[in-house]
């Protein structure tokens, strides 16, 4: 099973957008298996957003990320990188069709609520960034025999 990073924004913290977003996941079929509220640290948020450093956004972007709490999440289930950026809908919420969390609850690009990673090899990198192999959990949902043929 594929696993992605997903994390609820400040801004999805600041407007009790983290129930929601955590019901949309689990309702979808995904498994949450690993979570943490915190505020993440500037080195940290350069190196989780490192492929931007060099575009105008970058340094806005960053002192955002940290401005408060964010929930990070290690979400696993079948082609769970695809599905999440599904989820979440388009960059810019302008764009992001009614269904989907910025399509839902945002307006603005720099404040479009959540993130996940854009592919494998990007969710590997941030799931490295953000946790310890040891606050992964690895269990099984009783409703996988429905949830999978
Ligand atoms: P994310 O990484 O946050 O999940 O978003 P994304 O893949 O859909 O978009 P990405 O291109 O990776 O951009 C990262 C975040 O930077 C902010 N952004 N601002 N002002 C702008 O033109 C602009 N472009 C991007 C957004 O908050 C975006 O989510
Ligand atoms: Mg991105």
């Amino acid at each position: 099973m594929e696993q992605t990073y997903v994390m609820v924004k400040p801004d999805g913290v600041q407007r009790g957008l983290v129930g929601e977003i955590v019901s949309r996941i689990e309702k979808r079929g995904l498994k949450i298996i690993a979570m943490r509220l915190n505020v993440i640290a500037e080195a940290t948020a350069k190196e989780h957003y490192g492929e931007h450093a060099e575009r105008p956004f970058f340094p806005s972007l960053i002192e955002f990320i940290t401005s408060g709490p964010s929930v990070s999440m290690v979400v696993e289930g079948k082609d769970s990188v695809k599905v999440m950026r599904a989820v979440n809908g388009a960059t810019n919420p302008v764009d992001a069709a009614p269904g989907t969390i910025r399509g839902d609850f945002a307006l603005d690009v720099g404040r479009n609520v959540v993130h996940a990673s854009d592919s494998p090899e990007a969710a590997a990198r941030e799931i490295a960034i953000h946790f310890k192999d040891s606050e992964i959990a690895a269990y099984s949902r009783v409703d996988e025999v429905c949830l999978y043929e």
